[in-house]
């Protein structure tokens, strides 16, 4: 088959539009004998049966798999420097209750970044002393609740904060641990909106701010240093960005030592996932090593122990696991410029199950999964059922040329920031998210009803309000 010349250059003409590629999809997926996909032993056309599309459906032995190998890659690199990690899960990228338990089983704490999250975290059982608070404008009520429950850090983001967290410690007879988060001015190399750490944004404060600001934080006796934060951005797949900030933050991390304890230094998350066949995500394993040897190397020219180090990712421990199920609807051949054809693969869900291709250009994959093809490849655009053409879920995918409309369609690697951004836009109701096991589907949110989307609108008659 010829390339299409509307194809982006990164995509190439698969050999089998069936293949279900191991960097993108999550571990338990396979295509069963009969040719349709099978998650962790339950197939796509059961899970859609039972459970409806479109639906998040979570391989959760991926997520455990991975948490546990994230908190093991760190803490063995860390031993071997003589110092220990900390794993935070960023439960900004989908949190639920059992996500909640999955990942504290794991070993790891979570870092809430809301009330909201913190509320979560809590109803799930987890340890407040395993959570962390972030934020660059948290409320006084959830700097309150986060202190009253006993959360075991909150990250300061600005100097203000200082007195309220302060405030709020003393109230409670507390002594609150903190980091302080540092913009480093890194640039790493991703998306601008993902990038949370060049000059000119909300987050931290700068380097050159540090003694003075962990000066302030050390005045206060109902405040415990823990030591600087960085988070240099999200979806990032060089390892030198990393590196750098690693070791700007260290130096000013030593400089701190000559007026009291640092015990911690936390690099944040963002380690990047692939998306497609072509993205070459750093193996955690090679990350922590890094981490260690930028560290270590610091800590022995300067003679001061190595730190405890915290990380906190989030798309890297619950992105790979989740693939969302569509059917497919309406299937249009669009003639571009009079030369190529697009054909449009039209789904019943969209922007509003993920935004990430239509907020930030990001690039996903697709299969059909309710069966296997041998018919060749055509170049499709995988678009929802919302009212504008912005509203794409994978901007080019080359998918078997017999799809049509009632075949189920697989988008791996939507487990980050899928459902955790979801709206009601056009009035659709958010899908649920059911997690799969050992041959065994189980929902763990459930889809919104239409009574849910109408439920806050006081302008709709209750007939069932009796007073
Ligand atoms: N720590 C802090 C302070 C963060 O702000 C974030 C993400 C993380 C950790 C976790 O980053 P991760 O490991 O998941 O990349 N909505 C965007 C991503 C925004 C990330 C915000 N902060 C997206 O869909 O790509």
């Amino acid at each position: 088959m010829s390339v299409n010349t509307l194809a982006p250059s990164w995509l190439s003409v698969p050999d089998d539009a069936n293949a279900l590629p191991a960097s993108v999809w999550s571990q338990n997926a396979v295509r069963s004998t009969s040719g349709e996909l099978e998650i962790a032993g339950v197939t796509a056309t059961a899970l859609a049966e039972q459970f409806g599309t479109p639906v998040y459906v979570v391989d959760e032995a991926d997520v455990t798999a991975r948490a546990r190998s994230i908190r093991e890659s760190f803490e063995r690199e860390f031993a071997l420097v003589g110092s220990s990690a900390k794993v935070y899960y960023a439960g900004k990228a989908f949190l639920s209750t059992e996500v909640a338990r999955w990942v504290t089983d794991a070993g790891l704490n979570i870092d809430v970044a809301s009330g909201g999250e913190l509320a979560v975290a809590l109803a799930a059982g987890v340890d407040p002393a395993r959570l962390g608070l972030h934020g660059n404008n948290k409320s006084l009520a959830e700097i309150d609740r986060a202190v009253s429950v006993g959360i075991g850090a909150i990250v300061i983001d600005s100097v203000v904060e200082i007195e309220r967290v302060a405030e709020a410690a003393s109230r409670h007879g507390r002594i609150q641990p903190v980091r302080l988060r540092i913009n480093s001015g890194v640039h790493a190399s991703t998306h601008e909106y993902l990038a949370t750490a060049r000059e000119d944004q909300k987050f931290g404060i700068p380097l050159a701010d540090a003694a003075a600001v962990v000066a302030q934080i050390r005045s206060h006796g109902a405040l415990e240093f823990l030591g600087l934060h960085s988070h240099i951005g999200s979806q990032i797949f060089e390892s030198d960005g990393f590196a750098e900030a690693a070791r700007r933050l260290f130096e000013v991390h030593a400089e701190l030592l000559k007026d009291g304890p640092v015990p911690e230094l936390n690099l944040g998350g963002g380690f990047g996932i692939a998306y497609t066949s072509v993205d070459h995500a750093l193996a955690v394993p090679e990350i922590a090593r890094r981490f260690a040897d930028i560290v270590a190397t610091g800590a022995a020219a300067l003679g001061i122990p190595v730190p405890v180090i915290a990380v906190e990712p989030g798309r890297a421990v619950i992105g790979p696991s989740t693939t969302t199920i569509y059917t497919v609807g309406t299937i249009k051949a669009v003639l571009v410029d009079g030369v190529a054809i697009r054909t449009y693969v039209s789904v019943d869900g969209g922007m509003s199950d993920n935004i990430r291709p239509a907020l930030y250009g990001a690039d996903y994959s697709a299969r059909i999964v309710s069966r296997g093809s041998a018919a060749d490849p055509v170049l499709v655009r995988v678009a929802g059922k919302h009212c504008e053409s912005g509203d794409i879920l994978v901007h080019a995918e080359y998918l078997p040329g017999d799809v049509h409309p009632g075949d189920l369609l697989g988008i791996p690697a939507t487990g980050a920031y899928g459902w955790a951004m979801a709206s009601n836009y056009n009035y659709l109701a958010r899908p649920p998210v059911v997690a799969v096991i050992n041959g065994a589907a189980r929902l763990i949110v459930r889809g919104e009803t239409e009574a849910d989307l109408l439920s806050r609108d006081v302008g709709v008659p209750r007939t069932d309000v009796s007073a």
